[in-house]
């Protein structure tokens, strides 16, 4: 059986698994990407809003803190990266459709400053000055200046490139591979097994389906209808920043590109279809065409479904997992080779880079103590024993036996 030995395996390439693999191999390490289809999950259908201030929910106050620590991150990163991933320091606006939705954009205002962080009021005058095509109506808008954006197919499709072709294996993983006491690297769907001395588990959704994890992992998908859309040259540019509207309560986020096209999203359902959801695409272009009337003379070209990999907490899982008691660990109590890095649920693009600093950190033996909050058995405390990990993999396994 062909055997691939690298440093670092990384399990999916989406923009979490690939900025991992990114930093990993700058750090001079041979790094191999797991996936059959790169950049084809959550990735491809993320707006790559880096809203670190916007996105702000009530009482995620550690998430906060890790989501402004990376878009702090990005301009390095996306220098990383290449000018080719359409890294903008554009800011973003927020408008109001109504009266309550300007009270619900002050309430989270004055918790937003509490936390040191900047969101300006602009006058209706102010905004359409900034925003000519903006609806007559609305009841108002907040500038928040360091909340930016990328494009994440064409940061996708760069860090490909950086990583290079043959850092790429396009399969899936099924299973990990064990040597008894540590994670040996992963065996993939057809039987390969590929070896290294860290995995890194980073496949989102996915990682519900690797066997042999020795934690459960409480991820569901999150689904969201997003839209992309051309606009025709008599309404360029339709705007310059990242809209995020409120519209009679529902959020809408209208995204532009350099190359005259907008995203416009998402919804989030629970629905479990991963199907467009025409009662979506409804909602998002009526609510989008309430803060910009001219969405209806765009072109759309593009509706995407795809599910956010959700947490009971909207927290990611990340970092080593501990082993069980009496079982061999790292010399800091975790199960030795594994690094978990998933349930990054609205963030994934805006955290990219923390998650690939943390990892990278983690390779290195150092585990930042900011973010023990995010460890990834923080809903199940109990790290399953070896035997019943290996019974779970052996069950799944597609050939051969567990190592
Ligand atoms: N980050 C935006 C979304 O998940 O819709």
């Amino acid at each position: 059986m062909e055997e691939v030995h690298a440093d670092v395996i990384v399990v999916g390439a989406g923009v979490i698994g690939l900025g991992i693999a990114w930093e990993a191999a700058r750090s001079g390490r041979r790094v191999t990407v797991v996936d059959p289809a790169p950049g084809s999950g959550a990735s491809f259908a993320a707006a790559g809003m880096l809203a670190a201030v916007s996105e702000y929910h009530y009482q995620e106050e550690q998430l906060l803190e890790f989501m402004v620590h990376s878009a702090v991150l990005w301009p390095a990163f996306a220098a990383s990266a290449g000018p080719g991933c359409g890294y903008l320091s554009t800011p973003t606006l927020c408008l109001a459709g109504d009266a309550a939705d300007r009270q619900a954009f002050a309430d989270l205002r004055s918790v937003q400053q509490a936390h040191g962080l900047d969101v300006r009021p602009l006058t209706l005058r102010e905004a359409r000055t900034r925003e000519p095509l903006l609806a007559p109506a609305l009841a108002g808008a907040f500038e928040i200046e360091a909340d930016h954006q990328v494009d994440p197919r064409r940061l996708v499709a760069a860090l490909l490139a950086r990583l290079g072709e043959e850092s790429v294996v396009r399969a899936r993983a099924a299973r990990l591979a064990w040597d008894g006491r540590r994670v040996a690297g992963v065996v993939l769907e057809d039987g390969r097994e590929l070896r290294a001395a860290e995995t890194v588990v980073a496949n989102g959704l996915g990682a519900r389906d690797l066997a042999g994890l020795p934690v459960s992992l409480p991820l569901r998908p999150v689904y969201g209808d997003v839209l992309r859309l051309r606009v025709p040259a008599r309404v360029r540019p339709l705007v310059t920043a990242t809209v995020r509207g409120l519209v009679r309560g529902r959020p809408v986020y209208i995204v532009p590109r350099e190359d005259g096209t907008v995203v416009i999203g998402a919804t989030q359902r629970e629905d479990g279809s991963d199907a467009v959801s025409a009662g979506g695409v409804y909602e998002l272009l009526r609510d989008a065409q309430a803060l910009v009337p001219a969405v209806a003379e765009l072109e759309l070209y593009e509706t995407t479904a795809r599910a956010r990999p959700g947490t009971p907490d909207n927290a990611p899982l990340l970092g080593r997992v501990p082993a069980a008691a009496g079982e061999p660990h790292d010399g800091a109590g975790c199960v030795p080779g594994l690094i978990v890095a998933t349930g990054f649920f609205r963030h994934g693009v805006l955290l990219t880079p923390a998650a690939a600093s943390v990892c990278l950190g983690l390779l290195e033996g150092v585990a930042d103590p900011r973010w023990q909050g995010f460890r990834p058995d923080r809903f199940t405390r109990t790290t399953r024993p070896l035997a019943e990990r290996s019974a779970a993999a052996r069950s799944a396994a597609p050939q051969g036996g567990i190592r």
